[in-house]
């Protein structure tokens, strides 16, 4: 990379915590990158591809400045992070704080000022390096819960930049967020942009709450009026200055859902292919063919409900609802934020518990539950996805879920049932699955048991239907409605009408 182009401009930004990459180190020794986990990643790849734009990110190693660089075709800006901003910042206040705050405090959330204190700090890193790598009047994208503040901060530094944010993870109801000692900087931080965008049609509203109840804003519908000073120097170029009912000066922020999905017709495309159907069939023969395979695939993570959907499996075993001969519980659970204690105890319980209920009812010839702490290729996850009669998703909470999506796309001939928690974003939109409450573990194993007996016919109907949302719906509907959203702000216009709705 030369001198020139690191100080090069770009007319779409992407922000987000991870870059799209890691970095890893090849048997010869040589730093090689490959694709980083993340719901996030899988869905705004596509998108990076097709514009000619920038990701700004972490590069996931810890005290090492990268220059940028080039990958895949798409243009990376590395941001460094110290091994302390990490404890700090990213497995501290992002995902010991915020993280279970917003997941319906499902863990007790910390608050440490140190936090806090690194929290800001490197949020203000991410909007440096996105203001100096945008082109005037630039379309920048912040990504996630890591990157509350940098909206603000961006808009502060650089007022001519349509910014809009996209929250991943659920925004949580007033009566939790409200534990946050920082609740109102994370507030006038996200309101720096001019979109914000939700999964749900629920976190939207419970954002525009947590702004009413402590800034004392008003709200029309999805817009959110900020109230600006007339000397502000900014003022002359905030888009949306218009005068509210009281004649005050106001900039209008939009929030409201965007419900994201996935690439589906990569997942599509990958289960017509004969070799993952034969890699499917394999998979079966492996387990000894029951009749039933039953599939859970998760990230570790406490918010996943894989302790509930192991009980359910559990107890329905105990009971001899099913037997080892007929059903095996294939449950993927790749590795995830491994340092910070939470997940570290919660994989101690897993494995406690999968240890359990194979030791007391496997046979030599069928394993309960086939246990894997890895994470897969695509092409082996849609194998599986094609060799699962059964997907259960429990999530205790969850911001969109992409598992119950990829799994739908990838039933490309029209099978298998697909269990879903009312608490994954997901549910607004996939009617047709069998809806679940993980936490009725009664009512979670009739569920189970239904999925198991569901005749042919029944099976087909739901499942096209739950096709035929996941292909409409796909990635780059999502990325180009929330495009079209930031760009139509940029002219001063909000739409209040129409907005995409995740009702199926
Ligand atoms: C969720 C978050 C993403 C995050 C991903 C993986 O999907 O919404 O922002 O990147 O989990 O977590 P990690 O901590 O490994 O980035």
């Amino acid at each position: 990379m030369d001198e020139d182009s690191r100080d090069e401009r770009y007319e779409l930004v992407i922000v987000s915590n991870r870059l799209p990459v890691d970095r890893v180190a090849g048997d010869d020794g040589e730093a090689s990158w490959r694709p980083s986990p993340g719901g996030l990643v899988a869905a705004l790849e596509p998108v990076m591809r097709q514009e000619d734009g920038v990701w700004i990110g972490w590069a996931g190693v810890a005290d090492e400045v990268i220059e940028p660089f080039e990958a895949d075709g798409i243009s990376l800006i590395p941001v460094p992070l110290s091994e302390q901003e990490i404890e700090e910042y990213y497995e501290g206040f992002s995902n010991d704080t915020l993280w279970p705050l917003y997941h319906d405090v499902i863990a007790p959330p910390s608050y440490h000022r140190e936090w806090w204190d690194a929290y800001l700090r490197v949020n203000r890193r991410f909007a440096d390096a996105a203001a100096r790598a945008s082109a005037p009047g630039a379309v920048v994208w912040v990504h996630d819960y890591q990157l509350q503040l940098v909206p603000a901060l961006l808009r502060e530094a650089r007022p001519d930049l349509v910014i809009g944010f996209f929250n991943h993870i659920p925004f949580p109801p007033y009566g939790i967020y409200s534990q946050l000692p920082w609740r109102r900087q994370i507030i006038d931080g996200l309101l720096g942009a001019d979109v914000i965008g939700f999964q749900r049609v629920a976190d939207a509203g419970n954002f525009s709450r947590a702004v009413r109840r402590l800034k004392g804003f008003e709200t029309r519908g999805p817009i959110i009026e900020v109230p600006i000073e007339s000397d502000d120097p900014a003022s002359g170029s905030h888009r949306h200055v218009t005068s509210n009912k009281h004649g005050g000066l106001v900039r209008t922020v939009l929030a409201r859902q965007f419900p994201i999905s996935i690439d589906t017709q990569k997942y599509q495309d990958l289960a017509s292919r004969p070799e993952i159907q034969e890699r499917a069939r394999q998979i079966r023969e492996d387990l000894g063919n029951p009749k039933t395979i039953m599939l859970g695939v998760d990230r570790l993570d406490y918010t996943k409900g894989i302790g509930h959907r192991l009980k359910a499996f559990g107890e329905l075993l105990a009971e001899d609802k099913i037997s080892v001969d007929d059903v095996t519980l294939v449950q993927v659970a790749s590795p995830s934020r491994e340092r910070v204690e939470t997940y570290r105890l919660l994989r101690d319980e897993i494995e406690l518990t999968v240890g359990r209920i194979n030791g007391d009812y496997s046979s030599i010839s069928h394993t309960a539950i086939a246990y894997l702490h890895h994470g897969y290729p695509r092409e082996e996850m849609v194998a599986l996805y094609l060799a699962a009669d059964v997907m259960l998703v429990t999530a205790l909470r969850d911001g969109m879920n992409l598992v119950a999506k990829e799994y739908v796309a990838s039933r490309v001939d029209e099978d298998g049932v697909l269990v879903l928690s009312e608490f994954a974003g997901a549910s607004d939109e996939l009617r047709q699955a069998l809806l679940i409450n993980p936490h009725d573990i009664e009512g979670l194993k009739e569920a189970m048991l239904a999925a198991i007996a569901m005749p042919r016919r029944e099976r087909a109907r739901r499942m096209r239907a739950l096709r035929k949302r996941v292909i409409t719906n796909d990635v780059a509907r999502w990325s180009a409605s929330f495009l079209d959203a930031l760009t139509r702000s940029a002219h001063g216009d909000h739409p209040l009408q129409n907005p995409p709705t995740n009702r199926g």
